[in-house]
């Protein structure tokens, strides 16, 4: 059977490609779902990917990892820099886990500079664009080799 990678989004990450454009960039989420189905069809990895605005959705979806996914790769938005649910939940997941920024978050706002989910983190990317989560693909599929 093959392996299969969680991609996790958080709030508002529904609105990519519409929403502050000039931050994110134009592309959707379903470009971000092709472009690492792609990687992942290239090694043998299935991809699903899932987003919600809604935080206990997201610790549902990690729960469901610990049976169903060998990795996650997680962009948690505005709940990388609030929620200790989402950290909790991904320390109860034992397989690697990428965080991704779609945005240089070091380079914006003091409160988006801390992450709870970089505690657990096996690799974090910020600031290359939606082209991350392919990059935190292609991480994955050395971390699981
Ligand atoms: C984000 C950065 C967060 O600070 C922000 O709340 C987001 C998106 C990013 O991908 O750059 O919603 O995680």
């Amino acid at each position: 059977m093959r392996k299969t990678i969680y991609i996790l989004n958080g709030p508002n990450l529904n609105l990519l490609g519409k929403r502050e454009p000039e931050i994110y960039g134009h592309e959707t989420l379903d470009d971000v779902r092709a472009a690492c189905v792609k990687v992942g069809a290239a090694s043998g990895l299935q991809v699903e990917l899932m987003q919600s605005n809604w935080e206990g959705q997201i610790v549902d979806w990690i729960h469901d990892a610990r049976d169903q996914a060998a990795g996650i790769i997680i962009n948690p938005a505005a709940l990388t820099h609030t929620s200790v649910a989402v950290l909790d939940a991904l320390n109860s997941f034992s397989g690697p886990v990428i965080e991704v920024h779609i945005s240089q978050v070091h380079k914006r706002e003091a409160f988006r500079h801390h992450s709870y989910v970089s505690q657990r983190a096996d690799a974090v990317m910020a600031g290359f664009g939606v082209h991350g989560y392919a990059l935190a693909m292609q991480h994955m599929v050395k971390l699981l080799a």
